[in-house]
């Protein structure tokens, strides 16, 4: 069916403002004007599938939409920051499941297309049908109900022999189009399978990264099903994701120095590695903590998992606006993977008001710490672990990190002596220049945040 030029004219449109909204999200300062455009771009796609001449099931359309709206406002108006990954896992892992879905729908028609695009439906299926899963299994890790990683003997040669079986039920399906239903749902079966269980065995602590690559699969997914459907926007739409999702997943696993197929397929071992450290970790209490900052000229400020955790990013920007009233000039640097998220620490640092021209990439800031007086270190580990320039054997090697060791002062907040999400120890904590703050992240900034004051 041939459709009308308004209704491509708008889906096309819709297209557009995806990707002006996408450029939107490449920057903090217009993320939430690009959050809107890139909303818009959705309802203009939405409301001219309902201009299409002859449409049917136009009741269940609605309800399907008033369902599915009414979920993602409740859900997002109550969503904590903290849940702010399952929650993307679970989005993602609905538009894979569209995208199944819509080729479920193709190939039990029976309809006559093209060997092509026959091919396109059945690879955007297994993709899809793939990430559905797979983003569930990301949203139970994150969230808590699937506690344990759940890893098969032979896990790697299962994932091998899923693979090869959904491939060649896929391949039948081409060949014999349209495919009988038993083939289609034996398909189905086997590709859903595949995403569970190839995601179970990976530590919720990988998500991040795994759920970035799913999305990228969603992606394709729905611009394959696009081009079944003869949609404009579906295919941009799908190819932007695609793109954007694949681009973070390497990004990340560059910055965790992990290649993807280890992450995928070798449990991180948390038990740690590297050289044995030597030397002593100094300890300071807050109120000389507060001096040093208070009497020094710049201060730089590396937040880690540890601010989250103890959501002591308010107290963080409290503390930051004394000094400054103070004279000091104060800066913050942020790994790219601080956290447990991509953004982890700029998204907490905008929330608690902290400016975005107080806040430094890595590239940007790490010519700067030689300069600092002091690098206070709240709630970071790894991402300030020098033994990553030098230490062959640590599984960090390679990862390029913030150069906080280099400040004058290092003081590091932190509640012991725990390790950091690679497991190994810091030979920064040891170095002379470096003293540790023995504490939770949020009371211990309250404590420097008092003697401050009373330094005025
Ligand atoms: P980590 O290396 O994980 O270290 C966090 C530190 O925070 C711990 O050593 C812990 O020590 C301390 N901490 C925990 N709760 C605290 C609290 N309430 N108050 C004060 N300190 C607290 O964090 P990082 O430096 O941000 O590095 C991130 C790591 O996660 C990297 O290895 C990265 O590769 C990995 N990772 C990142 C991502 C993304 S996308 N960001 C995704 C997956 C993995 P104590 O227990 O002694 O307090």
């Amino acid at each position: 069916m041939s459709l009308p030029t308004y209704v491509q004219g708008a889906w096309f449109g819709g297209a557009l403002l995806f990707i002006f909204g996408l450029k939107g999200m490449s920057s903090p300062a217009s993320a939430r004007k690009g959050i809107v455009v890139a909303g818009y771009g959705m309802l203009l796609a939405i409301a001219a599938t309902f201009l299409i001449p002859g449409l049917k099931n136009l009741a269940l359309m609605l309800a399907a939409l008033a369902v599915g709206g009414a979920a993602a406002w409740i859900s997002g108006k109550k969503v904590k920051m903290t849940d702010m990954p399952q929650m993307v896992a679970i989005y993602n892992g609905m538009g894979g499941g569209a995208a199944a879905a819509i080729a479920a729908i193709e190939f039990a028609r029976g309809d006559a297309h093209s060997t092509v695009t026959t091919l396109l439906a059945v690879v955007g299926a297994l993709i899809g049908a793939v990430s559905f899963t797979g983003s569930c299994v990301a949203w139970a890790k994150l969230q808590g109900v699937l506690k344990k990683a759940h890893r098969l003997p032979a896990q790697n040669a299962v994932n091998v022999v899923l693979a090869a079986i959904s491939i060649g039920l896929g391949a039948a399906m081409v060949a014999l189009a349209p495919a009988q239903p038993e083939l289609i749902l034996g398909f189905f079966v086997i590709a859903l399978v595949l995403g569970l269980i190839v995601t179970l065995p990976i530590g919720g602590a990988d998500m991040p990264v795994v759920i970035s690559l799913f999305n990228a699969f969603t992606g394709l997914a729905v611009g394959f099903e696009g081009y079944v459907l003869g949609n404009p926007a579906l295919i941009i739409a799908g190819i932007v994701v695609g793109a954007a999702g694949t681009l973070l997943t390497q990004l990340m696993a560059k910055a965790m120095n992990r290649p993807l197929s280890n992450i995928l397929f070798t449990p991180m071992v948390a038990a740690g590695g590297g050289e044995a450290i030597s030397g002593t970790m100094k300890e300071v209490g807050a109120i000389d903590a507060a001096a040093m900052m208070r009497y020094a000229s710049k201060v730089v400020i590396v937040p880690g998992y540890g601010m989250a955790v103890a959501h002591a990013q308010h107290k963080v920007w409290e503390m930051t606006e004394i000094l400054e009233e103070a004279g000091v000039e104060v800066k913050f640097a942020i790994h790219p993977v601080a956290g447990r998220m991509p953004g982890h620490m700029n998204v907490l640092l905008a929330e608690a008001g902290v400016p975005y021209d107080k806040i430094f990439d890595l590239e940007e800031i790490n010519g700067e710490f030689g300069q600092a007086d002091v690098a206070l270190v709240i709630g970071a580990n790894d991402v300030v672990n020098p033994s990553a320039r030098t230490d062959k054997s640590s599984p960090i090697y390679g990862m390029p990190i913030l150069n906080a060791d280099l400040a004058q002062n290092v003081i590091v907040i932190k509640r012991g002596k725990g390790t950091g999400y690679s497991g190994v120890e810091n030979a920064l904590f040891y170095t002379d220049n470096c003293r540790m703050l023995y504490g939770d992240a949020q009371p211990m900034a309250g404590e420097i945040i008092q003697h401050l004051k009373s330094m005025a």
